[in-house]
């Protein structure tokens, strides 16, 4: 089981568009795999089909509920599975005063899991709060998708900034941030000023798959279609090199039998 967040202080930075896409491409290589929902918006429990959860995840969090009676599967895509996301997850924090590691609730509600998964994706919140701290704590990797618009550089720095607090004392083996450049259009000045900024800083880290933006993801989501499974488009292509790419990532090489 190999544990990737995906974060983003910032909304509407493509966390939830990579978690949900992400999955039904590594499903397509057979890949069994999780999105743990830890928006309280739900939009990815939503795109996956499952919602009206109320408060599975942090039922989960705090103890209340077993995680295998939280799961459900995706109904549109074989092989992923959700832990939907509750609308009371922003107030974690003022729940779990009594627990004495609240930002570990997350890694050790996993842990029953065992290999029942090949990847689990944290689509993170659009925060730096106790929840993205769960989600750090509790990952192999951390990646970070980037829009090319100029202040969302800002929020790649801030989340570098949170996981650099992290690791040491909480998560020495977390590799990352890695950056995915996402809804990328190569030839505007606001990619040109963000890729200069992005390469100055974190060069090496950033992923050689480049998301482009395709309206196809649009059409998509306005259509209720969770992903963009099955078809051809620009994004989905890319999202099936990303998979590739996560799975180097996490030194699983492509055609291992799960069997
Ligand atoms: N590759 C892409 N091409 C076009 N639109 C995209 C792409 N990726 C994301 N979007 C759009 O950008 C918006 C924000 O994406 P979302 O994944 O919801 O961000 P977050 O989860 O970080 O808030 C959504 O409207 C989504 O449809
Ligand atoms: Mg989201």
């Amino acid at each position: 089981m190999w544990v990737l967040a995906i974060v983003n202080e910032k909304g509407g930075s493509a966390k939830t568009t990579t978690a949900v896409n992400l999955a039904a491409a590594l499903a397509e290589l057979e890949r069994r795999v999780l999105v743990v929902d830890l928006d309280a918006q739900a939009n990815a429990s939503l795109w996956l089909g499952v919602n009206d959860e109320g408060q599975a995840l942090l039922e989960v969090l705090l103890g209340q509920r077993a995680i295998d009676d939280a799961i459900r599967p995706a109904p549109a895509i074989a092989g992923v599975d959700v832990l939907p996301a509750s609308r009371r997850l922003g107030n974690l924090a003022g729940q779990v005063g009594w627990a004495e590691f609240p930002q570990g609730l997350l890694r050790e509600r996993l842990t029953p899991l065992g290999e029942r998964y090949d990847y689990v994706l944290l689509d993170g919140p659009r925060a730096v709060d106790l929840l993205s701290t769960n989600a750090l704590v509790a990952a192999n990797g951390a990646l970070v998708p980037l829009i090319p618009e100029t202040l969302a550089y800002l929020g790649l720095v801030a989340m570098d900034a949170a996981i650099q607090s992290v690791r040491p004392v909480l998560n020495p083996t977390l590799e990352g941030p890695r950056v995915l450049r996402s809804r990328w259009e190569d030839r505007t000045l606001d990619a040109r000023a963000v890729l200069a900024q992005t390469e100055a800083q974190f060069g090496p880290a950033i992923m050689r798959t480049v998301v482009r933006g395709d309206i196809a993801v649009r059409h998509a989501a306005r259509a209720g279609r969770p992903a963009l499974t099955g078809a051809r488009s620009k994004a989905a292509d890319d999202f099936r090199a990303l998979a590739v790419e996560v799975e180097e990532w996490a030194g699983n090489p492509q055609g291992r039998s799960d069997a």
